[in-house]
């Protein structure tokens, strides 16, 4: 997979509705600046009964740009769990058949019979995390999805998944997704035991989601200070932080704009020195999580 991947979720906001070509548009652009991974899931969609609208688009975007050539080497990843109903009520569903209805939807929105990536989105509170694993555990049993991952998961809820799925060299969990980002900081635990094991970390929105991703200047002058010495962005030099954090970590930026992509990738050929990765990990996080959890975690067993 490529170093960094593309975030696909603003690209099914509401305001993106009339600008479909544009969106296709920027997935063609990272596949052009070799982007293998894409990243999407079920409820990115502009609204509550149009789920699967990112996939669609996803899927669209990727037959528009390879028609019937082979499109293995692509990893589209996918996630299940949150549900969205009627008047935007957002809620869980990690049953097992929850997750198998969901799954086979998302394979119907790709187009595709086997799913490269399914993540477990984020735990239902009226299901044991571990029941969680089993039904993503059945998924893969299946045959419907190839790699397994987790999302938004604490160290023990990491812990039950390894329990339950295995570890990545044996068909198990492969992927951890979790917000991180000069904001956001919380899961450096989670982040220590993937390079442990060599599981991916996927940070999510790593320049602080679209309502922060512009204003990184202002809130962080040491990433702005770092970036005047590299003739860089400050969003450039937050990806290459990211980046340094550890091997592991693949992050995943949003994009709307095919410009935007080639900032992105730039991000890759900025080598900071271990002086200004230390200034920038020195500076303090001072974000909440974009999506405050406010219910009860599920219980573990
Ligand atoms: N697992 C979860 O629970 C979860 C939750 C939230 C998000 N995610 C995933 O994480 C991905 C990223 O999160 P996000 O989209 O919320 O936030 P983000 O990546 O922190 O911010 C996205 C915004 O950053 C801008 N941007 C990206 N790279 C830039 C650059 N090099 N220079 C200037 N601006 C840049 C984009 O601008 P333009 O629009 O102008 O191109 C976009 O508006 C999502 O797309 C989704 O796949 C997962």
């Amino acid at each position: 997979m490529s170093a960094v991947g593309l975030g696909a979720m603003p690209l099914s906001f509401a305001d993106m509705l009339d600008h479909r070509e544009q969106a296709i548009a920027t997935i063609h652009r990272a596949i052009d600046l070799g982007v293998t991974f894409i990243d999407s899931a079920n409820i990115y969609a502009p609204s509550a009964d149009t789920v699967g609208h990112n996939e669609a688009l996803v899927c669209e975007a990727l037959s528009l740009y390879f028609g019937p050539a082979d499109i293995s080497h692509i990893v589209v990843a996918t996630k299940g769990g949150i549900t969205r109903g009627e008047g935007e009520t957002w809620s869980r569903d990690g049953s097992a058949s929850g997750l198998k209805a969901a799954c086979e939807a998302s394979m119907a929105a790709l187009g595709v019979t086997v799913i490269s990536l399914y993540q477990h989105h984020r735990h239902d509170p009226r299901e044991t995390y571990t029941d969680q694993m089993r039904g993503i555990a059945a998924l893969r049993d299946l045959g419907w999805v190839r790699e397994v991952g987790i999302s938004n998961a604490t160290l023990p809820e990491l812990e039950v998944a390894l329990e339950v799925l295995g570890g990545p060299g044996s068909g198990g969990v492969v992927s951890v997704q979790n917000e991180f980002s000069p904001r956001v900081r919380e899961d450096r635990e989670v982040l220590d035991r993937c390079t442990e094991l060599g599981i991916a970390f996927l940070p999510w929105s790593p320049l602080g989601g679209s309502h922060h991703a512009k204003n990184l200047e202002s809130q962080f002058g040491e990433f702005a200070a770092v970036a005047a010495e590299h003739s860089a962005t400050t969003q450039e030099i937050a990806l290459a932080w990211l980046l340094k954090l550890s091997p592991v970590v693949i992050p995943i930026p949003g994009a709307t704009k095919p410009a935007t992509i080639d900032s992105i990738v730039h991000s890759l050929s900025i080598e900071l020195t271990d002086s200004q990765f230390e200034r920038l990990s020195a500076t303090e996080p001072f974000g909440e999580t974009i999506y405050p959890d406010s219910e009860l975690r599920s219980p573990l067993r």
